[in-house]
């Protein structure tokens, strides 16, 4: 585990962007944890995006990012503002950073494009990535169509740059076995959601306090835009309008705004409940702080073990 010394940050963990989740308050709440915080700008314009640097800022003087999405049509405005307001560490997602790439290194920010994929990992790598997020289908939210368990350590033997490991990791177990498979440090997701700071909805930690590792599907698959949520009304009805071929518009018009539902309102039935494998995986909601702990200290000691027993 690599990350901390290179973020100069207490911990080598990411908590990766979630969009309507990750706001300027909970991620600045990771980074004073001792992780690495981003905002998630997913749905967010340039005065969204302003405001929540602001409240990071302002309820942090540790290092905290921004998650970028690449496909966000207010993404130029986006790019200006993360250099304006001399943020310092960005991740990527949906897309290729290429054009951004030069203004970012001039300013000397750090840039971990997430991937799905070994071939995106490569050439992002040459485009001059400081670092790489590499994202197993485990994960919650958007997710690509390989495990962290055959995609880390085909990325890790492919680039010499520091790989990140996301995907079904909410253990120090799971974290030793990234470490071993090549990681430099763990982004983490559905376990951020058990965190008492973590500003969804009270039927949305219950529902995953509830949730075994079966409970989880995976809509999106026929257009192209695969994502890992909880079985509910939402789920199954949009798995139904796939398998009948459903058009995309009706299934767009039932995934629009269903986060927020999940999120804000605690709708479990039409709400999109976002959760990864791992889902199973936490039985209560801890401080972000103990979380780190717990994990770290369960990591070393299984690493020590069986570093004994060699
Ligand atoms: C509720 C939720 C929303 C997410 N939204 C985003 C997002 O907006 N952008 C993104 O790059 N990743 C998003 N993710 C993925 C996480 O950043 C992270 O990479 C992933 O959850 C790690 O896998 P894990 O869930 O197994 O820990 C989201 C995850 C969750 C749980």
């Amino acid at each position: 585990m690599r990350l901390d010394k290179i973020l100069n940050i207490k911990y080598p963990f990411i908590q990766g962007g979630m969009a309507n989740i990750s706001k300027g308050k909970f991620a600045s709440d990771v980074s004073n944890a001792g992780g690495l915080g981003l905002i998630g700008t997913g749905g967010m314009d340039e005065e969204d995006l302003k405001k929540e640097i602001a409240i990071a800022k302002e309820n942090t003087d540790k290092l905290f990012g921004v998650n970028l999405l690449l496909l966000n049509p207010e993404i130029d405005r986006l790019v200006d503002l993360v250099i304006s307001e001399d943020i310092k560490f960005i991740t990527t997602g949906a897309g290729n950073p290429g054009k951004f790439m030069k203004r970012f290194k001039e300013r000397g920010i750090i840039v971990f494009p997430i991937v799905s994929n070994t071939s995106l990992a490569i050439r992002m790598e040459r485009l001059g990535a400081d670092g790489i997020i590499v994202e197993g289908e485990e994960a919650a939210g958007h997710i690509g169509e390989l495990s962290t368990m055959v995609l880390l350590p085909e990325v890790a033997t492919k680039v010499k740059i520091p790989v990140i490991a996301a995907g079904g990791i909410a253990s120090g177990r799971q974290i030793f076995a990234a470490e071993v498979l090549g990681a430099s440090g763990i982004q983490f997701g559905t376990s951020m959601l058990f965190t008492e700071e973590c500003p969804i909805h009270e039927n949305y930690k219950n529902r995953l306090l509830q949730a075994k590792s079966s409970n989880v599907t995976v809509i999106g698959t026929t257009n192209g835009y695969r994502t890992r949520v909880l079985k509910n009304k939402m789920a199954r009805k949009y798995l139904n309008l796939e398998r009948e071929e459903g058009n995309k518009l009706e299934l767009e018009k039932l995934t629009l705004g269903a986060l927020k539902k999940a999120v804000f309102n605690g709708d479990m039935e039409e709400g999109s409940i976002m959760a990864g494998e791992v889902v199973g995986t936490l039985d209560k909601i801890y401080k972000i702080e103990e979380l780190f702990q717990k994990f770290y200290g369960d990591y070393e000691r299984i690493k020590k073990s069986y570093e004994k027993s060699e």
